[in-house]
């Protein structure tokens, strides 16, 4: 039985996956370039937040199951879990996976297993992983076995989801899936689902293009609708009554590090790829079309301030990466002739970045405003208090971009209210 396991890179996906599989009853080693979360992990800490994975790590580095290295040694099964970042020409940055791949090709021994599970584009696991352990000097797919598991955990989650979601395994040949999913079922509860292993990358991918593509189709929706004087939230409520249908919701734009980054690693090299494309600059506009509404609201205001609510990806997160809300902000700030507040309970570096000395309270963002921009849906929103708000912003105006201040009673506040998507 292949029971020593090493994780290749220790981060959101990596570290909860080893202490998982260490808690399973597996000697597990993880591996990091990064000599600061070795000495952590070898402490029993963590240098990242995720609810219950602290107390996992401390427990399974206590009892010895688990520990950290910098450099590869001996194991069974090598687990790769390095980032695939996007390149600015929108190609995927597969450096880091090929020299994890590099390295375990140095250790690696007959009968090992190697699994990527870095999200990677179709070919990643055939053409880049297996292809550097040839310099092993063994047989691929007879003497290693190389699959592809994509991971996809929800941050905030990633230990209940490590173990309860199905997951697919799709191996390099027939031989590889099954040595994989053997390992994979010692502690995986959900349904284990195989296949070969561009297909298991497609998989991954096509999940996050197909929410990517329904989004810019609600987006396109919304833009119509300004033009033909419809409400397109009232359009998606009522066409969401067909049984069959399920119009996703309109919005500033589309951010992080999956959604927005996946559907270029499908179409890379692929000028066939021409809906996800299209999709990908539909949604990647949406900035710049909140940016021509804020213009106009302001028109004819000499330096209007603007105060952004919400600057992160998605509501109440702490993560800004790929924020079309950091774009919009980034694009006013260039306009110059803005004052430009942002507001976000969550994030400080964006408001220390604006050059804020503090974080500001949402009154001092809101103090002279001509414009208030609703531009993340985080729970805390619906919790303030807009006559407040009111008294001190200098023109009653709110442009909300997610449909969610509806309760709030601001028309009767005195507020001019704008939203994204309603002619
Ligand atoms: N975070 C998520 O929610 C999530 C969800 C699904 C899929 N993924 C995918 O999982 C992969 C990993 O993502 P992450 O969020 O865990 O990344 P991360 O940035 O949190 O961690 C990656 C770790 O790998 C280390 N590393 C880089 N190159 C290395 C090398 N050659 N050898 C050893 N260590 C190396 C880094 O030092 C870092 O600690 C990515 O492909 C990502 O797209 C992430």
């Amino acid at each position: 039985m292949r029971n020593r396991i090493t994780v290749v890179g220790l981060g959101y996906i990596g570290l909860p996956t080893a202490a998982v599989m260490a808690a399973a009853g597996m000697e597990v080693i993880g591996y990091d370039l990064n000599p600061r979360v070795v000495e952590a992990l070898n402490k029993g800490e963590i240098i990242i937040e995720e609810p219950g994975l602290g107390q996992l790590v401390k427990e399974m580095v206590g009892q010895g199951r688990l520990r950290g290295i910098s450099s590869l040694e001996s194991s069974d099964v090598f687990i790769i879990s390095v980032p695939t970042p996007i390149n600015a020409d929108k190609t995927a940055d597969m450096s880091f996976v090929r020299s994890a791949a590099r390295a375990v090709a140095q250790v690696v021994a007959k009968g090992n297993a190697v699994v990527l599970e870095s999200t990677s584009p179709p070919g990643a696991t055939e053409d880049i992983v297996a292809e550097e352990l040839k310099a092993s000097g063994l047989k691929i797919g007879e003497e290693i076995f190389v699959a592809h598991t994509p991971e996809r955990v929800l941050p905030g989650r990633i230990l209940i989801e490590l173990v309860e979601n199905d997951r697919i395994i799709g191996g390099i040949n027939a031989e590889s899936t099954e040595v994989v999913k053997e390992i994979y079922q010692r502690f995986v509860k959900g349904s284990i689902y195989t296949t070969d292993s561009r297909t298991a990358e497609m998989c991954k991918l096509m999940e996050n293009t197909f929410r990517d593509v329904n989004i810019a189709l609600a987006n396109e929706l919304a833009i119509l609708s300004e033009k033909m004087g419809i409400n397109a939230w009232e359009v998606i409520k009522l066409a969401n009554k067909h049984p069959r249908v399920n119009l996703h919701m309109p919005g500033p734009g589309v951010g992080g590090h999956c959604i927005a980054v996946d559907p270029w690693f499908v179409i890379e090299g692929q000028p066939e790829g021409k809906l996800i494309r299209q999709a990908r600059d539909r949604n990647d506009g949406m900035p710049l079309h909140v940016l021509q509404t804020i213009r106009d609201l302001t028109k004819g205001i000499d330096t209007p301030k603007v105060a952004i609510f919400g600057v992160t990806y998605k509501p109440d997160v702490d993560d800004t990466r790929e924020s079309p809300i950091m774009k919009l902000v980034e694009m006013l700030v260039r306009e110059k002739n803005y004052e430009v507040a942002i507001h976000d309970p969550h994030v400080d570096d964006a408001i220390f970045k604006y050059g804020e000395l503090k974080k500001p309270t949402a009154l001092e963002a809101a103090d002279g405003a001509d414009l208030f921009v609703l531009a993340v849906n985080h729970s805390e929103y619906l919790r303030l208090d807009f006559e407040e708000i009111g008294k001190v912003m200098r023109t009653r105006q709110i442009y909300d971009t997610r449909n969610f201040l509806g309760g709030a009673g601001l028309e009767a506040l005195g507020f001019k209210v704008l939203l994204l998507g309603r002619g």
